[in-house]
C-alpha cells in the first residue's frame, strides 16, 4: 500500500487512478498485456462482427479505460477503424503511443471526454466502469451518450454479477470494485436497444456458474428515431 493522500475535493477513485493507481495497474499487468489473451481475442472478434468491413470509410471507435490500447490495436488488425483511447495512466498511454502509433491515445477519465458531440461510431467501455466513483457514474453515462452518434454502438465489457455488489479493491485501501450490469444504465433509455450479450469469465474463457467470476460483453444500438412511438 502506498501513502497516498486523497484530495477531499476530488472523487476518491478517480483521484487515486489519475495520481498513481492507473500507472501502477499498468506496471503490474505490463507483461500479461503484451502476451496473447484468448479472452481479449474473443471479445475483439465479437465486437468486430458489428463493424463494417471492406468499405472505404473507417469507423471511429473510442475505448474508455484503454490502458495501452491493446484491444484497439487488435480491432484495427481486423477492421478499418480510427481508434481513439483514453486512460488515466500516463505510463500506459505513452507506452501505447510508442507501440501503436496508428492509435490516438490520451490521458483522461470517463467523466470528461475530450471528444465532440456525436463524434464516435462506437464507444467501448474496456473493463473500467467497475472502478468509477459512484458519484461520477451518471456523468460517465452522459458523456458516453454525448460523444456516441445517433446510429452508433455502445459496448460495455465488465463484471456481470447477478445483483449489484462491491468488494474491497485489492491494491489500495479505501477503494472498491463495483460490480453490476452497467449496460442497464443505457438500456433504461429507450434510445438504446440490446444487440448482443455474451457472458464469459476471466479464468475459464467460458460461461461460469459462479456469478462473481462472470464477465460480460454487452453491445447496444443507439437510435433516436426508434425511441418513441407516436401515439
Ligand atoms: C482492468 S483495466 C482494463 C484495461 C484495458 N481496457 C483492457 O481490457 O486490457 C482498467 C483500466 O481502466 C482505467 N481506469 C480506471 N479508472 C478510470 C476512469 N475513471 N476513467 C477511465 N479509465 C479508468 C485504468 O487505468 C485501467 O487501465
Amino acid at each position: 500500500m502506498s501513502n497516498f493522500k486523497a484530495d477531499p475535493q476530488e472523487p476518491l477513485q478517480k483521484s487515486v487512478f489519475v495520481r498513481s493507481e492507473g500507472d501502477e495497474w499498468f506496471d503490474r499487468n505490463r507483461i500479461a498485456l503484451a502476451e496473447s489473451s484468448p479472452l481479449r481475442d474473443s471479445l475483439v472478434e465479437r465486437i468486430a462482427q458489428h463493424l463494417p468491413h471492406g468499405g472505404t470509410t473507417a469507423s471511429q471507435v473510442l475505448e474508455i479505460g484503454c490502458g495501452q490500447g491493446g484491444n484497439l490495436n487488435g480491432l484495427s488488425s481486423v477492421r478499418e477503424i480510427r481508434g481513439s483511447g483514453i486512460d488515466p495512466s500516463g505510463r500506459a498511454v505513452s507506452s501505447g503511443a510508442a507501440a501503436f502509433p496508428h492509435l490516438e491515445l490520451c490521458v483522461g477519465t470517463a467523466d470528461a471526454l475530450p471528444y465532440g458531440d456525436g463524434s464516435q461510431d462506437m464507444v467501448w467501455f474496456g473493463f473500467c466502469l467497475y472502478l468509477v466513483d459512484r458519484s461520477l457514474l451518471q456523468r460517465v453515462v452522459a458523456e458516453a451518450d454525448r460523444v456516441l452518434r445517433d446510429g452508433g454502438l455502445l459496448v460495455v465489457v465488465d463484471f456481470d454479477p447477478l445483483v449489484p455488489c462491491k468488494r474491497e479493491y485489492h491494491h489500495k485501501a479505501g477503494l472498491y470494485s463495483y460490480k453490476m450490469d452497467y449496460a442497464r444504465l443505457f438500456l433504461a433509455n429507450p434510445a438504446y436497444s440490446l444487440v448482443e450479450k455474451y457472458s464469459t469469465s476471466h479464468t475459464t474463457g467460458a460461461w461460469t456458474q459462479d456469478p462473481q467470476e462472470r464477465v460480460a460483453l454487452t453491445i447496444c444500438y443507439k437510435n433516436m428515431d426508434l425511441a418513441y412511438q407516436p401515439v
